[in-house]
């Protein structure tokens, strides 16, 4: 398989307010990943963990601090910026919230067309143009002229979707594209992903905080905490044998409607709060809240140490 995007030892730190002796946040400090084409790859954990902030950065919405972003091999950084342009064409995205991402002055045809028409189409093929990327993402063509505020939460970002595949990207940037949607909707828009990957060869950077979100829909996931990579693999072989403390806590967290109370496990509780990314604990920054902490843990960040094929940990003691 080809590699599609790289992210290479990639950081974001963030210049703290109060000039150059202020803290930097680094809300990314040093996550690799690939993404494979047509592979669905998640990035997941908790709020304030850089799960955006790592898909921000290879879009070129996040200033990046060290590291590599590659594109089908080739370095951003070592493009020219009409190259770069051209190939962040390539790479989409699809934010969380559908209402701030639609002009709501704007028909959803105009919404659709946007980078159409940025991109110097002629008028009869934008107008062809919207009505197959409508009718791709289950919309009907004849609501073109319907402003964002007539149309469900569903339907908005089914015209997010629309706009994002617009110049057939083969990368879509999934920034939790269901968390503002109704449980119901969600798996309606899940669906349409998968449907669409299969029909287009999408690959996706699948960015979510729900687990259940990610059993569904994803072929490997990233478990972040703190800016960092602490896990990795197969999402069925991560989900079924997690091996990192914190994968295990996110995992016994998941709600499991379908099995008895008795069978579900029990329910890890992590003490405290996500530390402050701008004054992580020293050595392994899961430390302040790990079950199994001991002293050596607090002396090195461990490194992403590989077990088995295709799975990475960060633990000096892994399940
Ligand atoms: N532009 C910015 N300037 C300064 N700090 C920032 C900026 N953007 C993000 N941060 C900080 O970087 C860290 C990571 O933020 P990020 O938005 O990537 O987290 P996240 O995992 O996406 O969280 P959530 O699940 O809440 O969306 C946070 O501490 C955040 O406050
Ligand atoms: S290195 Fe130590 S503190 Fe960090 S996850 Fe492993 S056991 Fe826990
Ligand atoms: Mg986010």
């Amino acid at each position: 398989m080809t590699a599609l995007l790289e992210l290479q030892d990639l950081k974001v730190h963030f210049p703290g307010r109060g000039g150059r002796s202020a803290p930097v946040t680094r809300a990314v400090d040093g996550v690799s990943l690939t993404i494979h084409q047509g592979e669905t790859v998640a990035v997941v954990g908790e709020s304030g963990c850089g799960k955006s902030t790592t898909g921000n950065a290879a879009l070129g919405l996040a200033p990046v601090t060290g590291g590599r972003i590659l594109f089908e091999g080739r370095d951003l950084a070592t493009l020219r910026p009409a190259e770069r342009r051209a190939l962040w064409q390539q790479m989409q995205v699809v934010f969380q919230d559908p209402v701030s991402a639609l002009n709501p002055r704007m028909s959803i045809a105009r919404s659709i067309a946007e980078p159409l028409v940025i991109n110097g189409w002629p008028a009869d093929k934008v107008r062809a143009r919207v009505d197959e990327l409508m009718e791709l993402v289950g919309l009907n063509p004849d609501q073109r002229d319907r402003r964002p505020t007539a149309l469900s939460g569903g339907q908005r970002q089914r015209v997010v979707i629309a706009r994002a595949l617009a110049l057939s990207p083969k990368l879509v940037i999934c920034d939790e594209p269901v968390s503002a949607l109704d449980v119901s909707i969600q798996s309606q828009i899940l669906n349409l992903l998968l449907r669409l990957q299969r029909d287009l060869g999408l690959s996706y950077l699948f960015i979510s905080h729900d687990l259940s979100v990610v059993r569904h829909i994803a072929d490997r996931v990233c478990v972040m905490y703190l800016g960092i990579v602490v896990e990795e693999g197969p999402v069925t072989e991560v989900f079924a044998h997690p091996h990192h403390p914190y994968t295990r806590a996110l995992i016994s967290a998941i709600p499991r409607p379908d099995v008895s109370r008795r069978d579900r496990g029990s329910r890890i509780l992590l003490k405290g709060d996500l530390p402050s990314p701008l004054n992580p604990p020293p050595g392994c920054p899961f430390s302040t809240r790990c079950p199994k902490a001991m002293p050596e843990c607090s002396a090195a960040r461990p490194p992403l140490e590989q077990i088995g094929k295709d799975r990475q940990v960060r633990c000096i003691a892994p399940d």
